[in-house]
């Protein structure tokens, strides 16, 4: 049994379901304008919206949600949503409520009881319920809404004034768990130790004694597939390493490694040079994206055209990726062409596999802890699948690439020692195009300038720039010029996202 969550555009829409999961209940995002037909699911949440109940294109939703007999809860504009269906009043107010208030219990209730009394909660709102629907009670209130928790038992409906998913309201992740487990009597576990033994057991039911060829890059997504897939069907799982050349020092040997010692048979292919033929005098962001994207697909299918009996593919999609939301399509969709394998089964004709279809980020890294994967791993910062082509601005040669590795390792080598690699989204070099003029013992250069990027953001949508110690920075800085030849200059980027991106280009 699970929960569905209309999504009616709130920025919090998947940090509802991500606390429900938490819970141990399933909870999946539909768009409030698609058709949802009751089977298998055992209550309903009406997600917040940017959108006013008055708008002209305010979002609605049909009748038929009310008719299913399963618990209803409306957060913020869900519950506008209700007021409005069951001829309430709404009205603007003229100051928006934004920020914390104090919740008063009125009546106990299931949803929220006496031991959410004066407990804070997050408002974020524009528009109040002036008269309630009948049939509907106040359950609870703050200081400036006087409906705060409204219900109407006989029809089970609930609905808050508040966001119980963000971390600011106190008890609200008590208040989903009373909402899925006391009002939809959810009794199900959703936990990994059951979300590995369901997806092995699907997965061999799928593909019996077929073959399964799987990309993997050396980022966790596609390493937690090929796990995942080898406990299911063990060597009749084919993973290909395509080298394109463009990975950080000594990351193709880390990536082989790996796989040595999880028992795992890689195919590798090393295609370094297939990719900077291709790249060579090419300056443009996008061009290089796609022409990365190009050879990948033909570097791989070459390799797979060796295994003509594998049917299948398996690719690591999360869950962001897949829901078809009004919310979460967030700038960086648009403004980069996000380079991944989507070009691959029309070309090579495979069924495919998407086992981490189901999960949000930070459930792969728990999945991919408890495949066995280690601590350090898991943790890593991302890294742009066009790798190192995109953090060297201008066209790219192999000698610039050996210069940003080594300037590249030395940023992480010091920011993880000074022991803030995990307080950091990324961290990481980018080689200029230009050159500046130094001084080194008597002669006078003229050489390269490195750009250091340091970035805090939860994730990859809006950052900070990380205000990096002046020491840390003063190592860094000193390490690139004393040790990177073809450098004499470090800057460091003090720009955030937006209006800037994380990556240069
Ligand atoms: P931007 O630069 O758009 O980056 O602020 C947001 C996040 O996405 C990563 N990124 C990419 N990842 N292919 C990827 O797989 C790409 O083409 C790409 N461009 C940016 C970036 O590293 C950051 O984490």
């Amino acid at each position: 049994m699970k929960i569905v969550i209309l999504d009616f555009g709130s920025q919090y829409t998947q940090l509802i379901a991500r606390r429900i999961r938490e819970i141990g209940v399933y909870a999946e995002i539909v768009p409030y304008y698609k058709k949802i037909d009751g089977k298998d699911i055992a209550g309903i949440i009406l997600s917040g919206s940017p959108a006013s109940i008055y708008d002209n294109d305010a979002p609605v939703i049909g009748d038929e949600i009310f008719s299913f007999g399963v618990p209803v809860l409306g957060i913020c504009y869900g519950m506008q949503i209700i007021t409005d269906k069951f001829s309430g009043e709404i009205v603007p107010t003229n100051k928006r409520e934004y920020g914390p208030a104090q919740i008063i219990v009125d009546r106990n209730d299931q949803l929220i009881d006496k031991n959410m009394q004066n407990t804070t909660v997050w408002m974020s709102h524009g528009d109040i319920i002036k008269k309630l629907p009948d049939s509907f009670e106040a359950v609870a209130h703050t200081q400036n809404s006087p409906y705060a928790v409204i219900r109407n038992r006989s029809k089970n409906i609930w609905a808050i004034q508040f966001h119980p998913e963000v971390v600011h309201t106190q008890k609200g992740k008590q208040l989903l768990e009373n909402f899925a487990r006391k009002i939809c009597s959810i009794t199900d576990m959703w936990n990994m130790e059951n979300f590995i033994d369901r997806s092995i057991a699907s997965i061999k039911q799928k593909v019996k004694n077929n073959k399964v060829i799987c990309a993997v890059s050396g980022g966790i997504d596609s390493t937690v597939v090929a796990l995942l897939v080898h406990k299911a069907i063990g060597d009749n799982l084919i993973p290909v390493f395509v080298n394109n050349g463009l990975l950080r020092a000594n990351e193709s040997e880390h990536v082989i490694e790996s796989f040595k010692k999880l028992n795992i048979e890689l195919q590798y292919a090393d295609a370094e040079d297939d990719f900077l033929n291709a790249l060579k005098d090419v300056s443009d962001p996008e061009q290089k994206r796609k022409i990365i994207g190009h050879v990948f697909v033909d570097v791989f299918t070459n390799v797979a055209e060796k295994f003509k009996d594998a049917k299948f593919l398996a690719q690591g999609t999360l869950y962001p990726d897949v829901i078809e939301s009004v919310s979460v399509k967030g700038p960086s969709a648009v403004i980069k062409s996000h380079h991944n394998v989507g070009g691959l089964p029309e070309k090579l004709d495979f069924k495919l596999i998407e086992p981490l279809r189901e999960l949000f980020k930070d459930e792969v890294r728990l999945l991919g802890e408890k495949l066995g994967l280690s601590e350090e791993f898991i943790n890593r910062q991302p890294f742009p699948g066009p790798g190192l082509a995109i953090r060297i601005i201008g066209d790219i040669t192999k000698d610039k690439l050996g210069i940003l590795q080594k300037a590249d390792s030395i940023v992480l080598q010091e920011v993880k020692k000074y022991g803030i690699y995990n307080d950091l989204w990324q961290s990481f070099a980018v080689l200029l195009p230009i050159n500046s003029v130094g001084v080194m013992g008597d002669k006078r250069t003229y050489e390269n300038v490195v750009a250091v990027r340091a970035v805090e953001s939860a994730d990859g949508m809006t950052a900070d720039w990380a205000h990096l110690p002046y020491d840390l920075l003063e190592k860094i800085s000193s390490r690139i010029i004393n040790e990177v030849n073809g450098v004499n200059r470090v800057v460091f980027d003090v720009s955030s996202k937006p209006p800037s991106t994380i990556e240069w280009e």
